[in-house]
């Protein structure tokens, strides 16, 4: 690898930053309206977390229950966040839901398909009826695979293994990104009329996280606070109930919802159906956040395996339907010598998920930021307090049409903002730097601490003595940051500097927005404040001034009468169904 001292440069009307399913589906939305856009991945094309994303994406077409409606839809996103969500965002994405699943299916996404030829849909946790759509268990890759077809079809220009560092300001409107190829070496500076973030959560600040090691590193959030721009929500953070245990490598990674969703049973080591006792209603498809904490207390409390998780049982279904229903975890576990078809899995609690990231106008993408736009995970206000299973990759697909199909009809009457020289070659010498870097700590080693930390100090159960605890853990990793070494390959030392660098910024806002809310709300849960308070009602948002992290909070508009009326009829799901 050589550093340039001079960079490559490029210009493009609109440039994404993320190649999952949010930034293809952008981009092709503004590939059919001839704008000039450039996508950049980390990672090749077709390689994006929203191939980890398993169960389904959420759409009320009401196949199998007729009764569903968008409305309702609505309602339970907003009712399982806990009203931190922007309801007009509810509204706006699963009111665009069916259309856009229909549009995926149009470009070849083979949906699974009910005898009479209708989109399949399967149970999801706390959702009053079938809703998710689903590709077997491997929705994701099948969505991701479809966008990156058409994207190539309408010949969209992709740069792969790109790292962007910073984004470019200049007079307060964002005018590109700057970053270097991770091949190459070579520094490069992309100029363009509007950026689009869309670059995933943070969830990689924790020890076990359902994305792969270097993913997820706050990229997005990151980039978009330095560059100036207000987060939100960043305490919220979403803890999947079933991850795998062993072996080590695969500790954390999902084992879908749909498992749960099609009939599994979680029993702890006394092999009782736990679920019976926290949640009698619902069980094991109650809210993601009942789920985990029900799971985390079972381990607490000494009625976890030896490998401290509990088990996850579909093997009274028959195999074929298993086979059919989750081909990927039937064939993980059989390369692992577990047939699930005759003995259960060991689970217990994953990162997955990031409700809280940047603040965006879901009208049209827009962030606090001239010129800046987010779209999917990076983004805070859909979700709430707690995300719906199958409302991510929803998310992504409506958000990205409505954000690229606001740039198409804007672009026109849009010009480029000039570059501001100097920034550009104080970012060179920053990166620079981190390459040259003799210090006697290896970052590798400060993000594992790092990851801990916060699994122990902002995870499924906080106090604030916790949060407190972790803050000044941190405060020593940041000085061990100081002092970091470049390792052999100077490509990989800086890709993962950097991506200690926002996972360090995301872990402190997360711990210090975490300490500012007392109560416990969904996916929060504060041990010295067990109880839901009216008081907080509100986002926590978080900006930089003079250097720290500073926190504000911001009211939250009330439904509109559809909502409200959806939310009144009090509908939820049946679980005998699943019987
Ligand atoms: O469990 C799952 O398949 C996850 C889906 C989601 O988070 O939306």
């Amino acid at each position: 690898m050589s550093i340039t001292t001079k960079p490559e440069k490029n210009s493009t009307d609109v440039l994404i930053i993320g190649a999952g399913a949010a930034g293809l589906r952008a981009a092709i939305e503004l590939a059919n309206k001839d704008i000039n856009v450039l996508v950049l991945g980390k990672r090749k094309h077709g390689d994006a977390h929203t191939i980890k994303a398993a169960g389904g994406i959420n759409a009320s077409f009401g196949n199998l229950d007729p009764e569903d409606s968008w409305q309702i839809h609505a309602a339970d996103t907003l009712r399982e966040g806990h009203f931190l969500n922007d309801p007009a965002a509810v509204e706006k994405i699963c009111h665009g839901a069916t259309a856009e699943v229909e549009q995926l299916q149009s470009w070849g996404c083979d949906f699974n398909t009910t005898e009479d030829g209708k989109i399949n849909q399967r149970y999801f946790g706390a959702q009053s009826f079938r809703r998710t759509c689903f590709v077997g268990d491997h929705t994701g890759k099948a969505i991701l695979d479809t966008l990156v077809a058409k994207a190539k079809a309408l010949n969209i220009p992709f740069r792969q293994n790109m790292y962007i560092s910073e984004l470019l300001t200049h007079n307060g409107a964002v005018t590109g990104a700057f970053g270097f190829d991770m091949d190459s070496g070579e520094h490069t500076v992309f100029h363009a009329k509007a950026v689009v973030l869309a670059a995933g959560g943070h969830t990689a600040a924790y020890i076990r996280h359902s994305s792969r090691p270097d993913e997820n590193t706050g990229d997005g959030a990151a980039l978009a606070y330095r560059a100036g721009a207000v987060l939100q929500d960043m305490e919220l953070v979403q803890f999947h109930p079933t991850g795998m245990v062993q072996p080590e490598h695969f500790k954390g990674t999902l084992v879908t919802e749909a498992t749960r969703g099609e009939g599994g049973r979680l029993l702890n080591a006394h092999k009782e159906r736990f679920m019976e006792k926290y949640s009698p209603k619902h069980m094991e498809l109650d809210a993601r956040d009942v789920v985990a904490r029900a799971i985390y207390q079972e381990i607490q409390e000494g009625r976890g395996t030896e490998n401290d998780g509990v088990y996850l049982d579909i093997s009274h279904k028959e195999a074929a339907f298993i086979k059919e229903r989750l081909p990927n975890i039937y064939s993980r576990f059989k390369e692992l010598d577990i047939n699930i078809s005759s003995e259960p899995m060991e689970v217990s609690p994953t990162a997955h998920y990031a409700m809280g990231g940047i603040k965006t106008d879901f009208e049209t993408g827009k962030t606090s930021l001239k010129n800046l736009y987010a779209i999917g995970e990076v983004t805070a206000g859909m979700h709430g307090a707690n995300r719906l299973g199958g409302n991510s990759l929803l998310e992504t697909i409506v958000l990205g049409k409505i954000c690229g199909n606001y740039l198409a009809n804007s672009m026109e009457k849009q010009d480029f903002v000039s570059l501001d020289e100097e920034q550009i070659i104080q970012y060179q010498q920053e990166l620079t730097s981190f390459i040259y870097a003799k210090g006697d700590e290896h970052t590798e080693d400060i993000i594992l601490s790092l990851q801990k930390l916060m699994w122990k100090c902002a995870g499924i159960v906080r106090t604030e003595k916790l949060l407190m605890d972790g803050l000044d853990k941190l405060n020593a990793l940041k000085e061990r940051q100081q002092r970091v070494r470049s390792g052999d390959n100077p490509s990989k030392s800086l890709e993962c500097a950097l991506n200690l660098r926002n996972l360090i910024f995301c872990s402190e806002a997360i711990l210090k927005s975490a300490l500012m809310r007392e109560e416990s709300r969904g996916a929060h849960y504060r041990e010295d404040y067990p109880e839901k308070s009216e008081d907080w009602h509100c986002n926590i948002l978080c900006h930089q001034e003079q250097g720290e992290i500073k926190l504000s909070t911001q009211q939250i508009d009330q439904p509109g009468p559809k909502l409200k009326e959806a939310l009144e009829q009090k509908h939820e799901m049946e679980y005998h169904h699943l019987e």
